[in-house]
């Protein structure tokens, strides 16, 4: 008998995918819960719901106040955004000391790409293609965070968007389901390591649940509105992804999903995400988003608390709606006692695995602070990764790489400034010790050549535009100097050199929360200091910062060489020297689509058949799906990125071209490095369902490979697609495959690729 049930539980254990170990400790765990749990008040228990801000980053209307005394009182869940480790340790000594059961505090942060030593914004980290070192960058983030305090991350962002005006763009992963899905997995992969309860890993939060990207107009805060079959073939896949991957917590959004906001939205909160995801972790609202509720026009803030707690929101960020107002709807039975006991069983069963009742100080930790926060081996794996995000987007001539001597002229508003190299949203960074430009040239050419700078222009003319593209101590310091005096001087700058490189582009925060803009152009102070260069006659190479796809099409026209570098983090002055003079050679692709103009947005690669396409070979035809000014096409599509060495790609090969049921079909490609120095190429593997009983998209990226090549080599890459990769929802949602004709594509773009079709029956 007892060996019958030890068998039983080893099934158990195999089919949860769940150790021996942990199942022991999940019930040593409920144990110590229920009993804890028996000895709270209701006044506790919703205490530990309660997620004020701490006061050191505050974005909204934070109201919080005498946070020790709240603490002490039992009424404080956990704390967010305090940075700095004797103020961590000494509010958690309060909790656990002084407050009546000692409950320990989470502290939450927005790690979102580095903590002290910055990454490239999640955007540029995608633009890797590379998911070990995205990986890598959130082990990084999670070492140093966990050394000082931070033990819940609100990373990754997992909003799919396609509206270039919307700033958050920067703090996610693109346009395309698969590859944000990848780099979602990846990033919780990299803060939760294989066991929570480490002093080194960290719980992430996948947000903003859901569809926060498609806010209509690309204007942040704004409403959004799907069909049920876009938002689960295009929008939910990411989201899923982190829950698959054991994701612990998940924030809600602050638009509205169906007609009903996402922090008190139940088919999200609880039928899409318990029900169908079977998601185990804890929920929390984004800023003040049960409070916003209200402005919403879903009643005052007891009625939008109760509707956030029974929708299955479990942690209320800053609003304090939950504190002020639950024990009155549970009073007039608008909630239930069970429910506010599994929301705080939610937030204790997340402290207890990060094993804060056994060590609430684990994450307090002077000597790993000390050696492990900012290291020398941290920032050059910054570096390393900062280098493999640029995209090359133009280089007419071989301009670049640039050689190591001569007289370099470098100009633009960002080409000597530290700030503003982390990007957006480096909560914990200190952003003055950032590698800028200048000195990373500098320190690569030592004495072989020499950089000669100007400035050139401001960000914009509007100074009241560059002080709101500034905030949060990222100025790019206004020079009061007329604009023409500083063309001027940059034009006899650029005189004196044999090539000019002009920093330009956005600063930091003209992306990022709150920071949607109506025009994506660079702005016109810079492009005039631009056609100032290039009136010289000097090769010029722009190096673009920016934290979305711009519009930039007199840019490409006329620039030889366009490096975008995003926004690169800590070191990024070293990581551009690296890659402008060819150590490193660029092999960033695109993982959003760049347009020709703002009038094309939204615009993606996987869109759907018009019944009225225009003809491939005549871009305007009345009555065809076309504008009466621009083709269809994108400056840059999807998946795009060149490279200092050329590919050239042989016809892809399938096993067969009548695959059956559920046998997998195996596609393989060769790829040749047919230029002369080593480079690495995204091979990317698209497919087109050719008929469906729904509408198909054009082509949706199904797999993608990073290779290295040697100059001359080839390699043969492989691919196995099963059925699996050609289920999508139809409009019941129902999850399947249909049997038929398959395009599959292969190239180094969404665009430029070459074909194979496949007829799967079933
Ligand atoms: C609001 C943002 O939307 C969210 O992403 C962030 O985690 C919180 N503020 C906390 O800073």
């Amino acid at each position: 008998m007892k060996q019958y049930l030890l068998s039983a539980l080893v099934l158990l254990c195999l089919l949860t995918h769940r150790p021996l170990a942990q199942t022991r400790n999940d019930t040593a765990m409920d144990r110590f819960i229920d009993s804890l749990m028996r000895r709270m008040t209701l006044d506790e228990k919703i205490g530990q719901l309660n997620l004020p801000v701490s006061g050191d980053i505050v974005t909204g209307q934070a109201s919080s106040s005498d946070i020790a005394g709240k603490v002490r009182q039992g009424k404080v869940g956990g704390l967010f955004n305090i940075r700095g480790l004797d103020k961590i340790r000494a509010i958690q000594e309060v909790a656990v000391k002084e407050s009546r059961l000692g409950i320990p505090l989470l502290f939450g942060m927005d790690v979102i790409h580095g903590y002290n030593t910055i990454f490239p914004i999640p955007l540029g980290l995608t633009a890797s293609w590379d998911m070990a070192l995205v990986e890598q960058s959130a082990r990084i983030a999670a070492t140093e965070a966990t050394a000082e305090g931070i033990c819940w991350n609100f990373s990754p962002m997992a909003d799919i968007s396609r509206d270039p005006r919307w700033g958050r763009v920067s703090e996610g992963c693109g346009e395309d389901p698969l590859l944000g899905s990848e780099v979602t997995r990846a990033l919780v992969r990299g803060y939760q390591g294989k066991d929570l309860s480490r002093n080194n890993t960290m719980m992430a939060t996948v947000k903003h649940f859901a569809l926060y990207g498609a806010s209509e107009a690309g204007l942040d805060y704004n409403t959004t509105d799907m069909s049920r079959i876009r938002m689960f073939n295009e929008y939910m896949p990411p989201y899923k992804a982190a829950v698959e991957e054991g994701v612990g917590s998940v924030m809600s959004s602050f638009n509205e999903v169906d007609g009903i906001p996402a922090t008190g939205n139940r088919w999200l909160l609880t039928d899409v995400l318990r029900k169908m995801w079977g998601f185990k972790g804890m929920t929390v609202s984004d800023y003040t988003s049960i409070n916003e509720m209200t402005n919403h026009g879903m009643g005052d803030l007891k009625t939008v608390s109760a509707l956030a707690l029974n929708a299955g929101l479990d942690m209320d960020m800053v609003g304090e709606g939950f504190l002020n107002t639950l024990k009155a709807s549970l009073k007039d039975g608008s909630v239930k006692a069970a429910r506010i006991d599994e929301a705080c069983r939610r937030i204790l069963v997340a402290k207890y695995r990060l094993g804060l009742f056994s060590d609430p100080f684990r994450y307090c930790d002077p000597v790993r602070s000390r050696n492990e926060v900012f290291s020398q081996a941290h920032r050059d794996i910054s570096r390393r990764i900062a280098a493999e995000s640029f995209v090359l987007l133009r280089n007419r001539g071989g301009i670049l790489p640039l050689r190591k001597g001569g007289t370099i002229a470098l100009v633009g508003p960002l080409a000597d400034n530290a700030e503003n190299m982390p990007g957006t949203w480096s909560v914990a960074a200190d952003h003055g010790r950032s590698v800028t430009v200048l000195a990373g040239l500098k320190s690569a050419l030592g004495q072989q050549g020499r950089v000669i700078t100007a400035r050139g222009s401001n960000l914009d003319y509007d100074s009241l535009f560059e002080q709101r593209a500034g905030m949060f101590g990222k100025s790019l310091r206004h020079d009061p100097r007329p604009s023409s005096e500083l063309i001027r001087e940059a034009v006899e700058t650029a005189m004196k050199a044999d090539v000019v490189v002009a920093a330009v582009g956005e600063s930091a925060e003209m992306s990022g929360e709150s920071s949607s803009r109506s025009d994506i152009s660079i702005p016109k102070a810079q492009q005039d200091l631009l056609k100032a260069l290039l009136a010289t006659g000097k090769p010029v190479v722009m190096v673009l910062f920016t934290g979305r796809p711009l519009a930039m099409k007199w840019e490409d026209e006329n620039v030889p060489a366009i490096l975008n570098v995003w926004f690169p983090g800590t070191e990024a002055g070293h990581a551009l020297a690296d890659v402008l003079f060819g150590d490193v050679n660029p092999s960033g692709k695109l993982p959003s689509t760049f347009p020709q103009n703002l009038g094309q947005v939204p615009l993606y690669y996987n869109q759907k058949m018009s019944g009225r396409p225009p003809a491939e070979n005549n871009w305007f035809q009345k009555f065809a799906k076309n504008y009466l000014d621009v083709t269809n096409d994108p400056l840059y599509p999807f998946g795009y990125g060149l490279s200092y060495t050329s590919f050239a790609y042989g016809e892809p090969v399938v096993s067969t071209i009548s695959p059956k049921g559920n046998q997998q079909l195996t596609l393989t490609v060769d790829v040749s490095n047919t230029g002369a120095r080593a480079g690495k190429e995204v091979v990317q593997l698209y497919i087109r369902d050719r008929v469906g009983r729904v509408t198909r998209p054009v082509k949706e990226l199904k797999a993608f490979r990073k290779i290295s090549l040697e100059a001359g080599e080839r390699k043969s890459v492989r691919f196995d697609i099963t059925p699996e990769d050609l289920k999508f929802y139809d409009n019941e949602l129902k999850y399947d495959w249909e049997p038929g004709e398959f395009d599959i594509m292969v190239g180094g773009n969404s665009r430029d690729v070459k074909k194979v079709t496949v007829n799967w029956s079933k």
